[in-house]
């Protein structure tokens, strides 16, 4: 297999992202060059048309950007919410959401959401519902409360 350097690195593929999953205590890892670039190529390997997405209404200027004005055009919906209410999560959660979708810390914003809370509604829906996580805070070990990506 060839060795594919991330970021103008040295680093293998075969390196970082076993490594990456070992420091984040996940199943697997996926390192990417770009936010955006691992924002975007998740969502759209999740999601296909008719899929619904709830949304933190305070995320990065371009994850809404790519959720309000690209994903329609693929027949995906998103509603955006106030993450921190918990109760605007619930009432939205349908046999068509895919993917619950926050950061924390919010940018720029700073907001904080209950991530096992969440974390808890998503896995009453397992079979089609995943808790997506934007951290910025690495080592944050995010995914040991709860949520699937
Ligand atoms: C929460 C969040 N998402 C996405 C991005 C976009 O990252 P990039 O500029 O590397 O594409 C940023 C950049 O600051 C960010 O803070």
């Amino acid at each position: 297999m060839d060795v594919t350097c991330i970021l103008d690195t040295p680093i293998p593929v075969q390196v970082i992202f076993p490594s990456s999953s070992r420091m984040e205590n996940t199943e697997a890892a996926y390192v990417a060059s770009s936010g955006m670039g691992a924002i975007t190529s998740c969502i759209l390997q999740i999601c296909e048309s008719g899929d619904e997405i709830i949304a933190s209404r305070t995320i990065y200027g371009g994850t809404y950007a790519f959720l309000k004005n690209f994903l329609p055009k693929l027949g995906i919906k998103t509603h955006f919410i106030d993450i921190t209410k918990i109760n605007q999560v619930k009432a939205l959660v349908n046999s068509k959401t895919k993917m619950v979708y926050c950061e924390t810390i919010s940018n720029p914003l700073l907001e904080i959401a209950d991530i096992p809370a969440l974390a808890s509604i998503t896995k009453k829906h397992l079979s089609n519902l995943l808790l997506t996580i934007h951290s910025r805070l690495w080592l944050s070990r995010q995914l040991n409360w709860g949520p699937i990506l």
